[in-house]
């Protein structure tokens, strides 16, 4: 079953749009003149109502079908920003804005939910209202935790919603998602361990806060291998180990590790964190040392509801050749996890192609997977609220 054919007329407007986009990254909630691009094509569109500055910068939208007598409500969803990378692509449109670059294709998700909205605006051949979410800070600033907190959901009355990622190695065309954990949750941590400094030729007279360190992160390296159900996915990761020691023969005063935890289940962040605080605090006690440690809990895990997910793959089949309806999960995070915290609904994978991974300088959005995302789009609103 091919594309929406309305899709391939408007292919080269949306390209025009996401090339822009492209060209012009912000960072994280300094999206204002990503927003006024979106508020600009918006009002082109003719949607019934824009609302600013929802989650600090975020945009929402609605469009009315052609009648509302089911009452039903649908949310869809793309984040705006992009990443504090220089690009490497040399594409004709590359980023003109040093150290910037949209590298995670939120400029392909911005321009296939306008896309969408610019066909579901000309045939509002639905009943109910299509809520269009345009988040910030999707990179690390969790915007779609603000615009939740911003009463996005309730003031919108959103019943179900909806999202997609580009994804990198996936033909483009097709689509792959599960029910249940898609994305890892991620949380950090870090451990300051104080013993006592001093002479390295004089250890007896010190407490060596490296070898205590080291201790530590050999033995939070048990907590996953130890504690977890093997079944289970759990990632622990120290990633930087510093000491205030700059000379050989000095015995460091305090160290510093910092790590993260990725995991698809809640019950083992809690775990983890308990297990961390533990193995470190302890290790430290018993070389004579202390452990002081700061957990800054990240995105949760982005759980897939079930029949929501049934309802994207069968949508995500009328548009496509192929997808994947249990695909295995990912250990990246990312905050359309709140979205689904609040509500049941559903995000997916759209094939990229052969390209370089997300986040990488050499990354490149595939601009043919636009009218299969808008497509998807499309096709959920009509089959989730059908015209009487
Ligand atoms: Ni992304």
């Amino acid at each position: 079953m091919p594309i929406k054919n309305r899709f391939s007329e408007l292919h080269e407007e949306v390209t025009g749009w996401r090339r822009h986009l492209h060209a012009h990254p912000e960072l994280l909630y300094d999206v204002e003149e990503t927003a006024a691009f979106v508020v600009e094509r918006l009002k082109e569109i003719g949607v019934d109502d824009i609302t600013t500055g929802i989650g600090r910068t975020g945009v929402v939208a609605t469009i009315k079908g052609k009648s509302d007598a089911s009452g039903r409500v649908v949310g869809l969803r793309a984040d705006m920003d992009a990443l504090p990378i220089e690009e490497a692509t040399g594409l004709d449109y590359a980023s003109t804005v040093p150290g910037k670059m949209h590298a995670c294709g939120h400029d392909g998700h911005t321009s296939i939910l306008l896309g969408a909205a610019k066909y579901l605006s000309e045939t509002r051949n639905f009943d109910g209202t299509v809520v269009l979410i345009f988040q910030p800070a999707e990179e690390g600033g969790a915007g779609g935790l603000a615009m939740c907190e911003d009463g996005l959901m309730d003031r919108w009355g959103i019943q179900e919603v909806y999202g997609l990622h580009n994804m990198p190695g996936l033909p483009v065309g097709q689509f792959a998602i599960r029910p249940g954990a898609l994305l890892a949750s991620s949380d950090e941590f870090e451990i300051i361990v104080t013993g006592k400094g001093g002479h390295a030729a004089a250890p007896h007279q010190a407490v060596d806060t490296t070898l205590v360190a080291a201790q530590i992160l050999i033995s939070l390296q048990t907590i996953v291998s130890r504690n977890v159900d093997p079944i289970k996915r759990v990632v622990l990761t120290v990633g930087t180990f510093e000491t205030d020691s700059v000379a050989s023969n000095v015995i460091a005063h305090t160290a510093r590790l910092r790590g993260t935890v990725r995991t698809l289940d809640p019950e083992y962040r809690i775990l983890a964190e308990e297990r961390v605080r533990r193995v470190a605090t302890d290790t430290a006690s018993a070389f004579g040392a202390q452990a002081e440690v700061i957990w800054t809990a990240g995105y949760p895990a982005t759980v897939n509801t079930e029949e929501e997910t049934r309802h994207a793959a069968e949508a995500a089949r009328a548009v496509s050749g192929g997808v994947e309806d249990a695909t295995d999960p990912i250990m990246p995070s990312e905050d359309f996890a709140y979205m689904l915290e609040e509500r049941p609904g559903a995000y997916i994978f759209l094939g990229n192609g052969d390209t370089a991974m997300c986040h990488h300088p050499q990354y490149v959005f595939d601009d043919e997977a636009i009218p299969v995302g808008c497509s998807w789009f499309a096709e959920l609103v009509e089959r989730r609220m059908p015209a009487g």
